[in-house]
């Protein structure tokens, strides 16, 4: 658990972070957005102790991080810096390994876990000799999600982490990141531009502004209320369909297909597509339904209702 409290840094006449109060559960992922300059990395630079506070305390796992000793914080934070920060003279290996060698695991431990997270990065193992000059933007801050998960520490700090991938590679990524977090649930605070990410990722979304956070609230519930204008005017009129993007085939009521039964054609999507996917197909398809096919052969209809009704219910928050 993270929880800061009345939290305040001044960079001269700057406000970075103007008395912020947060709790970040055990097992939750809150994403930290907001314009340019608002306060998102010195807020996670303050939980690592990168950034020294002028007011207020910040506690890691209930204790103030003023008095854990480097190490020990160490092991409990992974942070994954913006802009990658992989140490240039090291090979992706040893950059990977630096927490897990400070912590004295042993050797074949630490291999192991190198292999498992280049599998869920997607980074070819041939990579692990190569120097960060030698990868591409996307490629070395897969390297620095890596570094972060390495030590496999229960609280990640990331800091547009996916920011230079191209959208096709980032989609998987962030595909694989909510896996793994529904799977491990690390506590998680994460700092992205992209709304898309934050409503795929968030348990909740912060919007930040000048220092403060102006809205703490599920993906669902920051339409409720029409907070402030700049949090309005933040999320933007399309932000009840970009909701759809959080949702799958799961989370909808289907009419089910006996046998050939039916004459609507196939779908080529299948239940990972995402709702937004399903809307847009459904719209193409000039009628109200389209017809997908599971991996275990069943077939189901989704009507453009079924949809409506999704939105319905994560805007009331009955869904998060
Ligand atoms: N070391 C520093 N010295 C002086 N000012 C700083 C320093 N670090 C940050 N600032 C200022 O504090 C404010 C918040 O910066 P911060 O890096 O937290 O913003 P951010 O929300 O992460 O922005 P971005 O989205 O561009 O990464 C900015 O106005 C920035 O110029
Ligand atoms: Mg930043």
């Amino acid at each position: 658990m993270i929880q800061l409290k009345q939290v305040s840094k001044r960079y001269g006449d700057i406000v970075a972070l103007d008395q912020i109060d947060l709790s970040v559960q055990d097992g939750e992922c809150v994403v930290l957005i907001g314009p340019s300059g608002c306060g998102k990395s010195t807020l996670l630079r303050s939980i690592n102790r990168l950034v020294d506070l002028d007011e207020g305390e910040i506690l890691v796992n209930g204790q103030n991080i003023s008095n854990y000793k480097a190490e020990d914080l160490r092991r409990q934070l992974g942070y994954c810096i913006q802009g990658v920060g992989l140490f240039p003279h090291l090979s992706v290996y040893d950059n990977i390994a630096i927490v897990p060698q400070l912590l004295k695991w042993d050797k074949t431990r630490i291999i192991d876990r190198i292999d498992t997270l280049m599998d869920l990065t997607g980074l070819p193992k041939t990579y692990l000799t190569k120097k960060p000059h030698e990868l591409s933007g996307g490629e070395a801050q897969r390297v620095g999600v890596c570094r972060a998960l390495a030590a496999d520490p229960s609280i990640l700090l990331m800091d547009e982490p996916f920011g230079a991938v191209d959208p096709m590679t980032r989609e998987q990524i962030q595909l694989a990141f909510r896996k793994i977090q529904h799977e491990l649930k690390k506590t998680v605070l994460f700092v992205t531009h992209d709304m898309e990410e934050a409503i795929l990722l968030a348990d909740r979304i912060a919007i930040m502004h000048k220092g403060k956070i102006l809205s703490l609230q599920t993906p669902g519930g920051l339409v409720k209320g029409k907070q402030d204008a700049f949090v309005n005017e933040f999320i933007g009129a399309d932000y009840p369909l970009r909701l759809l993007k959080r949702y799958t085939l799961s989370d909808l009521e289907v009419i089910k297909v006996d046998q050939d039964s039916s004459k609507i054609p196939l779908s080529s999507l299948n239940e990972f597509s995402t709702t937004k996917e399903i809307l847009s197909e459904i719209l193409q398809s000039g009628s109200q339904e389209i017809m997908i096919q599971k991996q275990d052969k069943s077939k189901v209809i989704i009507t453009y209702d079924a949809l409506i009704e999704l939105l319905r219910k994560v805007l009331n928050n009955e869904i998060v």
